[in-house]
């Protein structure tokens, strides 16, 4: 069963007087992989694919992010920032689970995802990770997270999803509305042990080129698995897109960082609690 969003956007999304403690949840009953076709995202491959590519990074990075947060735990004195820390770990910790469980739907669709997932796995946490120092690392998921909070607002916003398969509307929706709601754990752990901007810019540094590395090639992996050409892809994506003239990469992700850049920046000035606390009273989470 779909689940009606309310159309809102930044502006009209009323942030919580107070903050509240992130909530661990199930997914969604609706959010279960198991019959999603080959290509999920409105019958088109690229977009089905641009999907994937993130999806197959999910897992592993989140874990990452609980190890990078971890690691300073004992250094937290603040019993709200510590409550706040352990939901992050249990909401990523069931993030991590259904991502997984996505990856699996994907081999079942014969699609040969390990290769690439041994390669990214062992690159970015068996040597960037290794070669990084701990502040720099949280740093990298302060700002990883920023990416998946302005994702996340995007999604309930701009509801670019509605051409999705249910199943992946209800579990990204779930996801994105979680991401909001912890947006500002990292970030805060960050500031508290490593409050200098130059460590916060290298962690954006790091988070963007192996973002935006990986993510490319997991998802030209992928595309390469297609019958179709590549021109063919491309060609179909752009009928299924018509005269939407929006790019993704300059409205979101370059915006998203100019922000992230301001000395002043906090996550929690995004104003947009307001779109995940809708999402979720609607979803009855
Ligand atoms: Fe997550
Ligand atoms: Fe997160």
């Amino acid at each position: 069963m779909r689940l009606e969003v309310p159309v809102m956007t930044q502006a009209d999304a009323v942030p919580p007087a107070k903050k509240t403690i992130p909530k661990v949840r199930r997914p969604p009953a609706g959010a279960d992989p198991g019959a999603l076709p080959r290509h999920w995202f409105g019958g088109v491959a690229l977009f089905t694919h641009v999907s994937n590519g993130v999806n197959l990074l999910f897992p592993a990075g989140e874990r990452f992010f609980v190890r990078s947060v971890r690691h300073f735990e004992a250094r937290l004195d603040d019993p709200r920032l510590r409550a706040e820390v352990r939901a992050f770990y249990g909401q990523e910790g069931s993030h991590t689970k259904a991502h997984e469980d996505v990856i699996e739907r994907l081999r079942e669709q014969g699609y040969e995802v390990d290769r690439f997932l041994r390669f990214y796995e062992w690159l970015a946490y068996g040597v960037i990770e290794r070669l990084s120092t701990p502040a720099l690392r949280l740093a990298a998921t302060a700002a990883a997270e920023h990416f998946t909070a302005i994702m996340a607002e995007d999604a309930l916003e701009r509801r670019v999803l509605d051409a999705a398969h249910p199943a992946m509307r209800e579990l990204l929706l779930w996801h994105a509305a979680e991401e909001i709601e912890h947006r500002a754990v990292a970030f805060d752990v960050l500031a508290q042990v490593a409050p200098g901007y130059l460590t916060r810019m290298g962690g954006l540094a790091y988070a963007t080129v192996t973002l935006a590395g990986f993510w490319a090639l997991g998802t030209a992996m992928l595309l390469r698995q297609e019958e179709a050409p590549l021109r063919e892809l491309l060609a179909a994506a752009k009928a299924a897109r018509g005269d939407d003239d929006r790019q993704i990469a300059r409205d979101v992700f370059w915006a998203g960082i100019k922000d992230y850049a301001r000395p002043g920046f906090h996550p929690d000035h995004r104003g947009n609690a307001g779109l995940a606390q809708a999402y979720l009273a609607s979803a009855g989470a």
